[in-house]
């Protein structure tokens, strides 16, 4: 095609804008496994570094820079050539120890480019990308170098500039209340500053997310809408400056994954795939499971952490606990409120908390032998209301107290606004604020981990730092919070809306496990707050927002009243061999199938919005000349988030084959939860 006269103007006038435009070159390239997926890496005339990515020979994401601007030192983004490049392709099979899904493929073409300064400090640094087929990872990976001992990173200037119109479902970044917000959807051009996982549908149809990859020693990333379509890191501030490395480091892996249908995205193990392997051995010591506990009450207020006339963490009342748990076949019992310190105004007084002193009236020995002699075991808390540095000196000596009780989970808590985490150094040193999601608390998690890993304790973290599949590497790390979980229906304002949970399936679940603690089948919060969904939909959430841990939330005496929703979250499964979205948009609606693991019973969970409907889900997923009883457990006629409604129930049986598809109704809020058990006989020998 002949270049135009408009066209060579408008060349003409970007070369005089920018001078190294025109002269742009592509010097690298790589694709997806399955040739779709395409990154190319330009240099302009000025040596600046860009990337783009191309799907189906479609730009997704247009001309990106990549670089960082130091505290220390000039800023790495120009005069760059490039020195070196090797590719390579991998493709193995792994193993996870408990999860979502059992058999992993990673399976990536890789790219490492190098860059080189060519001007007199000839700073260098590596971009590698790994390319799947269902999306990209890259990093940068910083050598050691005389002209870079030390990088004190104020900004990495990676972007991420859409290609094509979107809209975005986000929650703010750096405000107060860390990750627990509800969502928004907007336009992407009405984004500001965000967290990620960041989930964008083109309105072409394209589902993206952006987010990253093994946060080890950094800070974590945001983004900050720049112009037309362009998202740009923000690192979470940090002092002297958001990320301070002595080379050689490695940055996070920034990841970007695509999928035709929202559901891709959810089945997605991109993120895991980009973490190291499991360093720890053999888990087996973890057992996936459910756990009741002092919990919700004190979200009611009927019971308190503090010690007094309400105290919910008292010897007595933990029986009561054991025994319901030990009756129905849970195997964890959680106790908050239960050390010394933990009074008055809590949230000031973590410097006064002590790890290892129960209260007087809580025998956590006798309580944790009385447990194990039921086969239940006592799940340890440890909240630090942000005394950081003072929990971390008595970390070591709590988890060695638990491992000789045989308490092998813990909940961590960092109740605290943003940017208020407490470090203190030196015992008689000042005390520093730190952000959840900053360098200095990346570190500490991986202390804890490591800590509670020798102890062979399982760590379950509130008010965390994101994940970002740090469980391949560390599988002690089982499920953390992250996001407004069901202690907003008891007190928040508002409580969760319908849409919230189906959203949390398309956005923070991407990141990986929630401690969601589902399981409120009084529909109740405090004061009588009416919580914004019905009966069934509450037994949807075990499979629909997945956990390796999983808390059956509500009062023992509340399940009584509900025996055959309760038979279900018996039943309900917390490991898996494989999950498969069947149908779903973000925000909308979403049906997922799990197969437990080690069994060939399948259970699905679906959960709906604000608005009625009916999915057709096909089972074309069971095994082929099998029938199945299928135990279905819906919204009953009239059903719907507001008032009496929320109860309305149907628990009905079916026989099924992967020949069958189901139709379920799906009130307004409401939800549905299928288990599926293969009868004895195959339809292949009747
Ligand atoms: C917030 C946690 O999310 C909640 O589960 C816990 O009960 C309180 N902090 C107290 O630690
Ligand atoms: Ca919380």
């Amino acid at each position: 095609m002949q270049p135009t006269l408009k066209s060579l103007s408008l060349a003409l006038l970007l070369a005089l804008a920018w001078p190294g435009l025109a002269q742009a070159e592509t010097v690298a390239q790589l694709r997806s496994p399955d040739g779709r997926i395409e990154v190319q890496l330009d240099l302009n005339g000025e040596g600046r570094l860009a990337y783009r990515v191309l799907r189906d020979g479609k730009p997704v994401i247009k001309d990106s820079r990549l670089g960082f601007i130091f505290r220390n030192g000039r800023q790495l983004l120009r005069n760059l050539a490039l020195e070196n490049q090797v590719s390579r392709s991998f493709d193995q099979r792994w193993e996870q120890p408990w999860g979502e899904r059992r058999q992993m493929r990673e399976h990536y073409n890789e790219l490492r480019a190098s860059f080189v300064e060519k001007d007199q400090d000839h700073r260098r640094f590596d971009v590698v990308f790994r390319v799947f087929d269902d999306g990209v990872g890259f990093r940068y990976d910083v050598p050691k170098q005389p002209r870079l001992v030390e990088a004190q990173i104020v900004e990495e200037l990676t972007e991420f500039a859409l290609a094509r119109p979107a809209t975005a479902w986000w929650i703010p970044a750096l405000e107060w209340n860390r990750e627990e917000y509800l969502y928004h959807r907007t336009p992407l051009a009405e984004v500001a500053v965000v967290q990620t996982p960041l989930t964008l549908r083109t309105d072409d149809g394209l589902h993206l997310s952006i987010h990253e990859a093994a946060l080890v020693d950094y800070a974590g990333m945001n983004l900050m809408r720049g112009g037309d379509g362009e998202l740009r890191a923000l690192l979470t501030p940090g002092s002297p400056a958001p990320v301070v490395r002595k080379t050689p480091f490695v940055t996070p892996w920034r990841t970007i994954t695509l999928s035709e249908r929202a559901g891709g995205l959810v089945e997605s193990s991109l993120i895991l795939n980009l973490n190291a392997p499991n360093t720890l051995g053999n888990v087996g010591w973890f057992t996936p499971a459910k756990y009741v506990g002092v919990w919700w009450s004190l979200h009611l207020d009927q019971e308190s952490w503090a010690t007094g006339p309400k105290h919910g963490a008292t010897t007595e009342n933990t029986k009561r606990y054991i025994d319901f748990a030990a009756e129905n076949g849970f195997r964890g019992v959680l106790v908050e409120g239960w050390n010394l310190g933990w009074d008055g105004d809590w949230f000031a007084n973590g410097w006064g908390f002590d790890f290892s002193k129960p209260t007087p009236d809580y025998d956590l020995p006798g309580l944790a032998k009385y447990a194990l002699a039921k086969g239940v075991h006592l799940i340890g808390h440890h909240e630090t209301a942000c005394a950081v540095s003072h929990y971390e000196r008595q970390m070591d000596a709590a988890f060695a107290l638990f491992e000789r009780l045989g308490i092998d989970a813990v909940k961590t808590g960092y109740v605290c606004d943003a940017g208020q985490i407490e470090r203190q150094d030196a015992a008689d040193g000042p005390v520093l604020r730190e952000w959840h999601e900053g360098q200095w608390m990346s570190r500490h998690n991986l202390r804890v981990l490591e800590a509670a890993a020798k102890r062979h304790i399982a760590i379950n973290s509130h008010e965390p730092i994101k994940d970002t599949g740090l469980r391949r590497t560390y599988p002690n790390w089982i499920s953390r919070e992250g996001a407004r979980g069901m202690e907003f229906n008891a007190w928040g304002v508002p409580p969760n809306p319908p849409e919230h949970a189906v959203t949390l399936v398309f956005t923070r679940m991407l990141a990986g496990p929630m401690d969601y603690t589902p399981g409120i089948v009084s529909l109740t919060g405090r004061g009588g707050q009416e919580i914004q969904s019905t009966l069934a939909r509450q037994l949807a959430l075990y499979v629909a927002l997945y956990s390796p841990i999983q808390m059956v939330a509500d009062l023992p005496e509340h399940y009584a009243r509900h025996p055959e929703a309760f038979r279900f979250i018996k039943d309900v499964a917390v490991d898996w061999d494989e999950s498969k979205v069947l149908a779903g948009e973000v925000g909308e609606y979403v049906a997922i199938a799990r197969k437990a693991r080690g069994t060939p019973d399948w259970f699905i969970g679906a959960l709906n919005d604000r608005h009625p409907r009916t999915l057709e889900l096909k089972l074309d997923f069971l095994d082929a000349g099998k029938r199945y009883r299928a135990q279905i457990h819906r919204d009953g006629e009239g059903a719907d988030w507001r008032g009496a409604a929320r109860f309305r129930f149907v628990h009905e049986e079916k026989i099924v084959t992967r020949d069958d598809a189901v139709s379920l109704w799906l009130a307004g809020g409401g939800g549905a939860a299928l288990r599926l058990l293969p009868l004895e006989k195959t339809a292949s020998t009747q």
